[in-house]
């Protein structure tokens, strides 16, 4: 079975290079980028993540999996083409579907025999039915061609773990051809299908990541509660864990969700019931405490120093969470945007994730992959990821190394008794 994918991003490269490892034997992953292709070419992935360089280099030595610029070899006898480019969030919040329309388009010019076309990426609810009609209607050659949606819930730092063990896999068909289809793609990772029709698929997508984002939206507001009220957010998850109704995951109180995807769904989301007419109320106060969670700590650090201004402040951690290089979304930009503002000397660390942060604050602050040197002399420290370098740094650092021990810290990454005991003045969430 010939299988192409466009996008080589977190989802079409992972699920390529997944499907490769699984027994597909003829992957082909489309990209516009030649650089990329030839770095893909030469077992190198363009993004960081674990196990998978070492699955790409296996899976193109054996010839299971090939990159390519050329979308119209790899289309036109593909039996299915997966889309799995990105659908970037629009001003107004809605998602914006360019990239998967030229897909499409270039699919309907090259396809010669009946293809199944997959929509991996995230869209709203509808698109998929639009973009087979878009489809049929281009059509170069007299071939039978359908949508189907199959949703993808792998996470960074994991996405190649997720992708094998998935907890399911969604399908919304409309059709048993589709089905058995999908069926037989997926036969190999032996995990439990849910199929229903696309609707239900690409709303299930929506519901999932918007559903985690509440969680975590609901915890920190609670954790905030928590502050005010003398209780502890970590003991009042523990509590809460232990009821299989609410689940033990997705309860960590900190500095807000990033990454590609929350912010982006929930808001595509709401945007989405707005326009019908309907709006989800729940969602839009998910975004709003997100919001204000972001700048929760800058904020009373600032009712606590009487001016950032010439202030060396350290902050350690940019990454929108352990494991990437990715800044998408991450509350350390909105934080480092705050401080800059106002004057302060930013220092920034992260153990994979400068790189990035140069592109997004070039000049304007300076960089270390080393805490220690973040931390000398600073007068104020903020913590973001709760990287394992962070959280198993030996503390008494932050009284030694720094003009004053102040910590502000988003990610609870160390226990308040020894810092108590060290004289550090240390501000944590939600307890
Ligand atoms: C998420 C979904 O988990 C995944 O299923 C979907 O396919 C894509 O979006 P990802 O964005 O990679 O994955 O990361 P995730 O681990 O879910 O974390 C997202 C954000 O939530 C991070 O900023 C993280 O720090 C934050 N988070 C997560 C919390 O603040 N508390 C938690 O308990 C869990």
């Amino acid at each position: 079975m010939k299988i192409a994918i466009a996008g080589t991003g977190y989802v079409g490269l992972v699920t390529g290079v997944c499907l490769a490892e699984v027994g597909h034997d003829n992957v082909v992953c489309v990209d516009i980028d030649e650089n990329k292709v030839e770095l893909m070419k030469s077992g190198k992935s363009p993004i960081y993540e674990a196990d998978l360089e070492e699955l790409m280099k296996k899976n193109y030595s054996i010839g299971r999996i090939d990159y390519t610029v050329d979308y119209q070899s790899a289309y036109k006898d593909a039996e299915i083409i997966m889309i799995a480019v990105g659908t970037p969030e629009r001003k107004d919040g809605s998602a914006n579907l360019d990239y998967i329309k030229k897909v499409a388009k270039q699919i309907a010019s090259s396809i010669t025999k009946d293809t199944l076309v997959v929509i991996k990426s995230t869209v709203p609810i509808g698109t998929n039915q639009d973009i087979e009609k878009y489809i049929r209607k281009n059509l170069k050659n007299n071939v039978k061609v359908e949508v189907a949606s199959n949703p993808e819930f792998l996470s960074q730092g994991t996405a190649v773990k997720d992708t094998l063990n998935a907890s399911r896999i969604v399908i919304g068909v409309e059709s048993l051809w589709a089905q058995e289809m999908l069926e037989k793609v997926y036969k190999p990772f032996n995990q439990p299908i849910v199929a229903t029709n696309r609707n239900s698929a690409e709303m299930i997508k929506y519901a999932s990541n918007d559903f985690l984002a509440l969680k975590i939206s609901f915890m920190n507001d609670i954790a905030n509660l928590c502050e005010i009220v003398g209780a502890n957010i970590e003991d009042v998850a523990l509590g809460m864990s232990y009821d299989e109704r609410i689940g033990s995951k997705f309860l960590k109180a900190g500095i807000g969700y990033g990454g590609s995807c929350f912010p982006k769904d929930t808001k595509a989301l709401h945007w989405l019931s707005t326009h019908n007419g309907y709006e989800l109320k729940t969602i839009k106060a998910a975004i709003e405490v997100n919001e204000c969670q972001k700048l929760r700590l800058v904020r009373k650090a600032s009712r606590l120093v009487e001016s950032f201004e010439g202030m060396k402040v350290a902050v350690l951690g940019l990454t929108f969470k352990p494991g990437t290089d990715d800044l998408r979304e991450a509350p350390s930009i909105t934080n480092i945007e705050y401080l800059v503002d106002r004057g302060a000397n930013v220092i920034a660390y992260d153990p994979v994730g400068i790189e990035n942060t140069k592109k997004i604050f070039k000049e304007n602050i300076k960089y270390t992959t080393s805490i220690d040197e973040a931390i000398k002399d600073a007068e104020a420290c903020f913590i973001m990821t709760e990287w394992k370098e962070i959280i198993n740094y030996d503390v008494i650092n932050y009284k030694e190394k720094m003009k004053k021990a102040l910590i502000f810290d988003g990610r609870n990454c160390y226990k308040i008794e020894d810092m108590k005991n060290l004289g550090i003045e240390y501000y944590s969430i939600g307890r």
